[in-house]
């Protein structure tokens, strides 16, 4: 049905029928949960009521795997590491293969970790930061290279507003430097611009992943129509082959036999999966190890976590370049309260924790976990109010996009240059394997 039109059977409104008669509006119409790397949303309820995000729903949909509490032991024994917040909490929930991998960080056998950014604007938002966040701390823990991409390429093909490619390089090269001021090791990290850095190896994987894959795959997973461009429909060759270590050979050397059977592990939110998902179909037809994956949910819009922040909608996202104002601004002014309507009926009632953005911001940004359980408890009790709760949570982001903003202010032209060079990266895997038979 076009939009605005009626279902045959409702009578438009106020026309022909007396007052009494009219029909009741008609409902506006169910929508389910769709998410993919270009629509996030929940659904919506048949009172037009927004959705929190299923991620059950979404693990069985994919074929992911929960990351359950076995599986995060095994990563704290194997690591050594204490599991970072964003486990801990089930932010980062989600996984394909990880299990293999922390088998061969455990042998001391290579594997690098891959992840990137969509340039669509000149900062990044706080959303952003959760994957590479979670990137860097991984890469602290395994002590393998890392490879940034930044898809220039992918925001010009996708574009409705007629971002130009210069425009979307210029964006890549800014995002470059919010990416950098996250803290990654400029000796295991390559970051590079598609559009700026294409060269044969990575183009003939390109090629390869192409004549692999057919318009019926890439409809399937992305939900491509036949008047989308054939730009769109080939650029998940782009971002699927540069899972493959053969795409490196200045980081992985030429012995392409070799390189082949270096699995990458990609941290992203779970919206990138498709990609990844037509990439492990097709790998071992490439003679390629598959890729592993783990998966963070979304830092929700600040109109709640029926959708995801989003640079494409500015009042749903505390950018990264916001001022400390801008920040208490937007909070107080959208951040979706889950308190109730009058401080009497808070402090009767309480709040509810599950959908109040203050305090889902908190689960991904305050580290303290009596911190965080004596907040939820007085906020469930109505202990506290919600003008409190976003005070909290004004304070923390505040916090977290000032260290930011410092150290985006050190990164230099030379030092993006340099991170952004092809080279060889300095990395050791893990230096006490266990039974390794592949170490590097
Ligand atoms: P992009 O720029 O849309 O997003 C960059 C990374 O941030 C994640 N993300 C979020 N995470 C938490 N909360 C949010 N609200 C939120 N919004 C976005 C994305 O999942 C992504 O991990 N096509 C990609 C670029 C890319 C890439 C990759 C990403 C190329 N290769 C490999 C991850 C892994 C893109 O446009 O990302």
């Amino acid at each position: 049905m076009s939009e605005g039109k009626l279902p045959e059977n409702v009578p438009a409104q106020g026309k022909d029928l007396p007052i009494r008669e009219q029909p009741p509006p008609p409902h506006p119409i169910h929508q389910a949960q769709k998410v993919t790397p270009y629509e996030v949303s929940g659904g919506v309820d048949e009172n037009g009521v927004a959705i929190a995000i299923n991620y059950n729903k979404l693990v069985e949909e994919f074929g992911t795997k929960r990351i359950d509490k076995t599986l995060l032991e095994k990563f704290e024994r194997v690591t050594g590491h204490k599991a970072h917040r964003f486990l801990r909490r089930g932010i980062v929930f989600s996984h394909r293969e990880l299990d293999m991998i922390l088998d061969r960080h455990e042998k001391g056998e290579p594997f690098f970790l891959y992840t990137g950014r969509g340039p669509s604007s000149d900062s990044m938002h706080v959303g952003h930061t959760v994957p590479f966040e979670f990137t860097k701390w991984l890469q602290e823990v395994f002590n393998v290279p890392l490879v940034i991409m930044l898809t220039d390429d992918e925001k010009f093909l996708y574009s409705k507003k007629g971002l130009t490619q210069e425009a979307a390089m210029q964006y890549a090269m800014d995002n470059a430097k919010d990416i950098i001021a996250v803290g990654f090791d400029i000796k295991k990290t390559y970051i590079f611009s598609d559009l700026a850095s294409m060269d044969a190896p990575f183009y003939q994987n390109v090629n390869l992943f192409s004549k692999a894959v057919t318009f019926n795959q890439i409809r399937g997973a992305f939900g491509m129509t036949d008047s989308d461009s054939i730009g769109k429909i080939h650029y998940a060759a782009i971002q699927g082959a540069t899972s493959f270590a053969t795409t490196f050979p200045y980081i992985f050397g030429d012995d392409k036999k070799r390189v082949a059977k270096i699995p990458s592990l990609i941290p992203c939110a779970i919206d990138q999966d498709p990609y990844f998902r037509v990439t492990r179909d097709i790998s071992s037809r490439l003679k390629y190890v598959r890729p592993a994956l783990i998966h963070s949910i979304f830092l929700p819009a600040l109109q709640g976590p029926g959708s995801k922040m989003s640079a494409s909608d500015e009042t749903s996202a505390i950018f990264m370049k916001d001022t400390q104002n801008q920040i208490k601004n937007k909070v107080n002014k959208y951040a979706f309260s889950g308190g109730q309507v009058s401080a009497e009926e808070q402090r009767k009632l309480g709040g509810n924790t599950d959908v109040d953005v203050s305090f889902q911001y908190l689960t991904f940004f305050l580290e303290d976990d009596a911190e965080l359980e004596r907040i939820k408890v007085a906020y469930q009790k109505g202990e506290m109010l919600t003008g409190e709760l976003k005070q909290i949570c004004i304070r923390e982001l505040q916090t977290y996009v000032k260290g930011f903003q410092e150290r985006r202010a050190q990164v230099t032209d030379e030092i993006r240059d340099e991170y952004m060079r092809k080279r060889k990266l300095e990395f050791r895997n893990n230096p006490n394997p266990v039974n390794g038979t592949d170490k590097k």
